[in-house]
């Protein structure tokens, strides 16, 4: 990323140094376009003007550094920044302009209700909270974008779940003692979280890679999820998922999302009938 650039977004130091919590930073935003290249070499090989969408962009670190190293020298492709801070997303398009990086739209709102390209490429989501890497996953599984990237933020969704379901009568006591204490149930809550969120993405077609962005010593929050659609539902990956949301009595936001979807179709469909 060029040095103007980098001052502009303050990510530097008086004397030009980058400091201790923008080196992390970048540092992980780094590897995550180093994890994305597969993806954006595959998009930018198909596609005239392939679209790519980062969700719950804060201050778009991860867009302008795509947008430098990999849609500038490529002279090709729109990246899309949602964000639900509009004072974030009005410094974005001012920055952009600045740069000359008129293939960077920003998009004021929420990632479920925003006005964005029908059939992205690539979504990607870089620490969206909670349950907003849900609603990049909804979006990108039902516009069927190619590939799809999150490192999910900090949920506590699962883990309020889990607690509010404690009492469920056929609960294996073994089952019960994997979350029975507050701590427990955060992280064996995060960690079902993503086991559903792996599992939803291989049920509707995509091919799934699990892996680590950065050392554990730079992020707790480090895990990443890599999709690739193949185009092939999956009714095995479904039928886990289907068996784990039984068994821990769980309905995490991307499934109430898609089951929503899928409800909503049939009901279309019967009224179509009618
Ligand atoms: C932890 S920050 C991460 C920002 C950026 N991706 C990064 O890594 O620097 C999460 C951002 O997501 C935004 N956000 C949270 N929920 C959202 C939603 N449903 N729709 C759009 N943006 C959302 C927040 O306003 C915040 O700026």
């Amino acid at each position: 990323m060029s040095l103007e650039l980098l001052a502009d977004l303050h990510l530097l130091t008086r004397d030009g140094q980058l400091n201790a919590d923008a080196r992390r930073k970048l540092k992980q935003i780094r590897h995550l376009v180093g994890l994305l290249r597969p993806a954006l070499d595959d998009v930018l090989a198909r596609y005239e003007a392939p679209s790519i969408i980062d969700c719950g962009a804060g201050k778009s670190y991860l867009g302008f550094l795509l947008y430098e190293l990999v849609l500038a020298p490529a002279n090709k492709g729109e990246l899309w920044a949602v964000e639900s801070r509009p004072e974030l997303t009005t410094q974005g398009a001012v920055r952009a302009r600045k740069f000359g990086h008129m293939r960077m739209h920003f998009v004021d709102g929420s990632i479920a209700d925003a006005q964005l390209p029908a059939q992205p490429n690539v979504v990607a989501a870089l620490h969206a909270c909670d349950t907003a890497t849900d609603d990049a996953l909804l979006l990108g599984i039902t516009r069927r974008a190619d590939h799809i990237a999150v490192v999910p933020c900090c949920q506590a969704e699962v883990a309020r779940q889990l607690d509010a379901a404690k009492s469920v009568k056929h609960r294996d006591a073994a089952d019960y003692a994997l979350f029975e204490h507050g701590l427990h149930r955060r992280e064996f809550g995060s960690h079902l979280t993503n086991v559903v969120r792996a599992l939803a993405l291989e049920a509707h077609g995509y091919q799934v890679t699990v892996t680590e962005l950065v050392g554990w010593e730079h992020s707790a929050k480090n895990e990443i999820i890599v999709a690739k659609r193949v185009g092939r539902s999956n009714a095995h990956a479904q039928r886990k998922l289907d068996e784990l949301l039984q068994r821990f009595a769980i309905a995490p936001a991307l499934v109430r999302g898609l089951a929503g979807l899928t409800s909503g179709a049939a009901t279309s469909a019967t009224e179509a009938q009618h």
